[in-house]
């Protein structure tokens, strides 16, 4: 899985065999589907903003924070024991070992103003969630509602995505030149740290086939998993942007790691096939701090 994150002691009450990552997996899927549906349905008219976060334009509508609640039914409702730790409501304590960490609409904006480029993102994780570097996502599924697809997987059974009720094998794509790769990537939503990002995207223009910003990490992530991009970085993310997407792009086969031999997360993450996962980070490691 690219950058393995040190989770000894994470205190699992149960086994963490295929069983149960096949159980987290098939819950993960339900959920995600679950609130996609929900989403797209309950979707009232005049959607306005409710509030803000890290800046005035990370914004928060109401169907993220319903969204959200309906993630957490359906979860504790499966599993009482388990820990969450959500966008919008935090935190919330649990005993089994797991924690669900959740994105109840990931492409927030898109959502807002109806471009089709927003999903429900749920991963089973072990490890510390909210300390960089001390987690990994063990079965996750992201949710496009308006194409109806879950990308899905779990530890070392691979990933897919169902289609019309129906499981295909995904996989990234067999490019080994950088300079024809086409990499997506993402802005945070602080201006001193785009003003950043933006120095960093204008050094490595020049040297890929192209870049894509589709204004979703999650499902960045699964593009890079299913081969419609061919590498993905940004940084300034947190745990619920990318745990499902980091697991699924791992089980296509992308290498998905930090900078620095650090694992994925805040300060940055990079995935893309093994042929040019090397040359992007060495280059992005000679540009770094990315934000
Ligand atoms: C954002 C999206 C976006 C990425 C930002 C994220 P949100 O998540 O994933 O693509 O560039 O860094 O914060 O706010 O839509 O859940």
């Amino acid at each position: 899985m690219g950058a393995t994150v040190n989770v000894s002691g994470h205190g699992l009450s149960e086994p963490l065999g295929q069983q149960l990552l096949g159980e987290l997996e098939d819950l993960a899927v339900a959920a995600a589907r679950a609130a996609g549906q929900f989403i797209v349905a309950e979707r009232p008219r005049g959607l306005g903003v409710v509030g803000t976060k890290s800046s005035i334009n990370d914004v928060v509508t109401v169907m993220d924070q319903q969204s959200e609640n309906l993630l957490r039914a359906h979860l504790l409702g499966a599993r009482p024991n388990d820990a969450i730790l959500g966008e919008e409501d935090g935190a919330s304590e649990g005993t089994s070992g797991i924690t669900w960490v959740i994105d109840p609409i990931d492409g927030t904006v898109n959502y807002l103003y109806q471009i089709p480029a927003y999903c429900v993102s749920v991963a089973a994780v072990i490890g510390d969630a909210g300390t960089p570097g001390q987690w990994q996502p063990v079965a996750g599924a992201v949710c496009n509602p308006l194409t109806g697809e879950v990308y899905h997987a779990r530890v070392r059974g691979g990933a897919y995505i169902l289609r019309d009720e129906r499981d295909t094998a995904i996989e990234v794509n067999p490019v080994d030149v950088l300079l024809e790769s086409l990499v997506a990537t993402g802005f945070g939503y602080r201006a001193e740290v785009r003003a950043r990002q933006g120095e960093v995207l204008a050094a490595i223009l020049p040297e890929i086939r192209d870049i894509r910003r589709a204004g979703s990490a999650a499902l960045d992530l699964c593009a890079v998993a299913c081969g419609t991009v061919d590498a993905y970085y940004e940084s300034g993310l947190n745990p619920w942007d990318l745990a499902a997407g980091w697991l699924i792009a791992a089980e296509a086969g992308a290498v998905v790691s930090g900078l620095n031999h650090i694992a994925p997360g805040a300060a940055a993450v990079v995935a893309a096939g093994p042929g040019i996962h090397g040359s992007l980070l060495s280059r992005l490691e000679a540009l770094a701090p990315l934000r």
